[in-house]
């Protein structure tokens, strides 16, 4: 006799715990909300008592099962919300997480008229998050995002094409190693999210994110702080006067890159914190 979707979670809530994933209950509601094609967690509690087809309960079994072998909900569905966007992930591209949407809420808490027709510019851009989350909230603004992963440009274009944002978004493969691209004239605000975990913590990280993740977009080399030195005095010279560049830090680097600002003539960096209260931003003024 088919399975009622109720015993269905429950079971698929314990297999989860008993692999070690921290939230079972919410990751067995989003998985079987996906395999049984109801839009929301939330429209599966009408459904508790329903028994369950034995082809959807077969493909919850095998969500069920990556997900137990610890491989990330977004990973699973392939998309992941960011600020107001729904964004598909790739190999390539880092899972982006809602810590970085602080980077967003900084700079726009601090651009001063949103109808400019301002000229932005993210570094190790990934899915596109931050670039295309600045960008729909400034309907005159336009953007280069760069990365040096291709597959990750690849999934960035696809992302502004999704949202209508591909006519003010453009994506070039490039890696700052070799300078910055050359988007015309200086620019109004240059956000990053680069990698910042030091090298020798790498294999201490949740499953989810050391298998998952791509290790490029994790590395920030003995101190986690390699990106930073070669993209803040880059992006000094890339500024207009009186422009934006906003950082995402990890927990203890914001006093550190602060610093690294001022050495390069930033006013007056500042750090916002996360709604965790951790630091998570450096924004500062050219
Ligand atoms: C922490 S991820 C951030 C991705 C995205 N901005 C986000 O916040 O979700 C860092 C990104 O920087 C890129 N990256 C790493 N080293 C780079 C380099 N030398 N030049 C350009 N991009 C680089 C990675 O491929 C990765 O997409």
């Amino acid at each position: 006799m088919a399975l009622t979707t109720a015993a269905l979670l429950a079971t698929a809530t314990e297999r989860l715990r008993a692999a070690g994933v921290p939230d079972p209950r919410l990751d067995a509601r989003l998985l079987a909300a996906h395999a049984l094609g109801v839009a929301s967690p939330g429209a599966l509690t009408v459904r508790a008592d329903e028994p369950v087809p034995a082809e959807a309960a077969a493909r919850f079994e095998t969500l069920v099962e990556r997900r137990a072998a610890r491989e990330p909900v977004a990973r699973i569905l392939g998309r992941r919300g960011f600020w107001t966007l729904d964004l598909v992930l790739g190999p390539d591209t880092l899972e982006p997480r809602p810590d970085t949407e602080t980077v967003v809420s900084a700079v726009l808490d601090r651009v001063a008229d949103r109808q400019a027709p301002l000229r932005l510019l993210d570094l190790g851009t990934g899915t596109g998050a931050i670039l295309l989350a600045l960008l729909a909230e400034l309907p005159n603004a336009h953007g280069t995002g760069v990365d040096i992963a291709p597959g990750a440009v690849a999934t960035a274009r696809a992302n502004a094409n999704a949202h209508g944002l591909d006519d003010r978004a453009r994506f070039v493969a490039a890696d700052w190693r070799d300078g910055l691209p050359d988007p015309a004239g200086p620019l109004d605000v240059i956000v990053s999210n680069p990698p910042y975990i030091r090298t020798a913590d790498l294999s201490t990280l949740d499953p989810e994110v050391r298998g998952h993740d791509p290790a490029v977009a994790l590395d920030g080399g003995p101190d986690g702080l390699d990106a930073y030195r070669l993209v803040i005095p880059l992006a000094a010279r890339r500024l207009a006067a009186g422009g934006w560049l906003a950082v995402e830090v990890g927990a203890g680097q914001a006093e550190t890159v602060a610093a690294l600002m001022r050495a390069a003539d930033f006013g007056a960096p500042a750090c916002v914190t996360d709604l965790a209260g951790v630091p998570r931003c450096v924004i500062a003024q050219g």
